[in-house]
């Protein structure tokens, strides 16, 4: 075990831990992505394809990322090392680049989501949203929002695991569901909401059968995505965890809030849009960001309904984009030693200049997102699978155990599942994803937050 064990900061409490991983968990993908998602893949169907994707694969991959982080109780590099395996390094630094690109993209939608905010004060996407998101999603103001969006998310890492990412997601993870919750709750008074709900609840097994192949690959990265799995993240986030807690419980809890306040987000978005009339169908990152923000302009006491859905926006922007900063900080900060506050300006202002050619052209955007989804998540999971299967299984399983009650039975199966069933769903997803990838003739199947 590594001596710095003792001077490493730890969670204060169970809850805090939960709290901040449920932070990561829920973002921009559950509130943005999914719905519009869901709603181009055939509603209810592509849900129940998503929650089996979600139980069978998330859940399972979850537990890999935090029994390799509570073992190594170290960076997501380091924590290799500290297990016994320092030439496994590379897979926890292959997640680390995914989060360095990951963060450059995601923190010019949190830019946007700003812009909205502001908006939402001065009326200025009332009249016409489509316009606003033109003028908003590329050049100047496109580049304060995401510098000033950065800038929050290095403020809260600099203050450190408890200082800053427990304090913080402690306000904002539970803001966030009673603000998803309010919201829902006024959407069920408007006219459309019957009509919302219908689409969103409705099965259409046509649409789903017929584009399985590129919907399978898409329910398999945005269940990654959405649980922030294959990035190292949760191995960061775990390694701040004491030796007494269920590892299986806790993932299950996250788990269940993070797809209950995606579904939540559905249970707003829908019926909003029908009631002005939009299909939500449609698609697309300006459809996404203009229909719903056109019908805050639409309908009465939209404006506060509308600052109230972007502030929960930045909220589950916000507390995803620092577990994204805290991979590459803690690794550098613990590596070479350096104050942690200077290493989050630092990383922070570096992420933000890689983000810089995204703000400019939507296909350097489109890009990054494609890397990620196509590319990175697949090959990390892949690797951590092979990693805690067939390479540390003694340590790690052990570690699954320690604190847990559910026994050897579910140890073993864990064990098992992640040995067989992750790597073949993981290699039919890298299949089909450069199938369709090819087939479609373009990018823009991966460009999932774009919706
Ligand atoms: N889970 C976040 C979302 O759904 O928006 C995105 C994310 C955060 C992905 C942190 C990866 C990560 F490490």
């Amino acid at each position: 075990m590594p001596t710095a064990m003792s001077e490493r900061e730890h969670w204060t409490s169970r809850i805090g831990f939960i709290l901040a991983a449920v932070g990561s968990a829920v973002g921009l993908g559950n509130i943005w992505s999914f719905p519009f998602q869901t709603a181009t893949n055939g509603g209810a169907a592509f849900v129940l394809v998503y929650l089996l994707v979600v139980v069978l694969v998330g859940f399972p991959a979850m537990l890999m990322e935090f029994t390799i982080g509570r073992r190594g109780q170290s960076n997501p590099v380091k924590a290799f090392d500290n297990i016994g395996f320092g030439n496994w390094s590379f897979s926890g630094a292959f997640g680390l680049v995914g989060t360095l690109v990951t963060l450059a993209f995601y923190s010019i939608v949190g830019g946007w989501v700003l812009s909205y905010i502001l908006g939402s004060v001065t009326g200025a996407y009332f009249g016409d949203a489509g316009a606003y998101f033109g003028s908003i999603a590329t050049g100047p103001p496109a580049v304060v929002g995401h510098a000033i969006f950065m800038a929050l998310t290095i403020g809260i890492v600099a203050l450190g695991i408890t200082g800053g990412i427990e304090r913080a997601t402690k306000v904002m993870v539970p803001a966030i569901i009673v603000l998803l919750a309010g919201l829902s709750a006024w959407a069920f008074t408007l006219s459309g909401a019957s009509a919302g709900y219908e689409y969103y609840l409705t099965p259409d097994f046509d649409i789903l059968s017929s584009n399985l192949d590129s919907i399978i690959p898409y329910a398999v990265g945005q269940a990654f995505f959405t649980l922030s799995l294959g990035f190292s993240t949760m191995i960061a986030y775990s390694s701040y965890l004491d030796r007494d807690d269920s590892l299986p419980a806790d993932s299950g809890a996250i788990v269940i809030v993070n797809t209950a306040v995606a579904l939540l987000a559905g249970f707003v978005v829908f019926p909003v849009l029908s009631t002005i009339g939009v299909n939500p169908g449609s698609g697309g990152a300006g459809t996404a960001f203009t229909s719903l923000a056109g019908a805050f302009g639409q309908l009465t006491g939209g404006a506060i309904l509308g600052f109230v859905f972007f502030v929960t926006l930045l909220f589950a922007g916000l507390s995803s984009s620092i577990s994204l900063l805290e991979v590459p900080v803690s690794y550098v900060s613990e590596t070479y030693g350096y104050e942690r506050s200077r290493v989050a300006v630092g990383l922070g202002t570096g992420i933000f200049l890689l983000g810089l050619p995204a703000t400019i052209s939507q296909t350097t955007f489109s890009w990054y997102n494609a890397i990620v989804f196509n590319f990175i998540i697949p090959v990390t999971v892949l690797m951590f699978a092979l990693f805690v299967g067939w390479v540390a299984s003694d340590q790690l399983s052990e570690e699954l155990s320690l604190g847990s009650s559910f026994g050897d039975t579910f140890t073993v199966s864990w064990l098992w599942w992640v040995r067989l069933v992750i790597p073949v769903a993981i290699g039919l997803t890298l299949v089909l994803g450069i199938q369709s990838l090819l087939l479609k003739g373009g990018i823009i199947d991966a460009a999932i937050i774009l919706g």
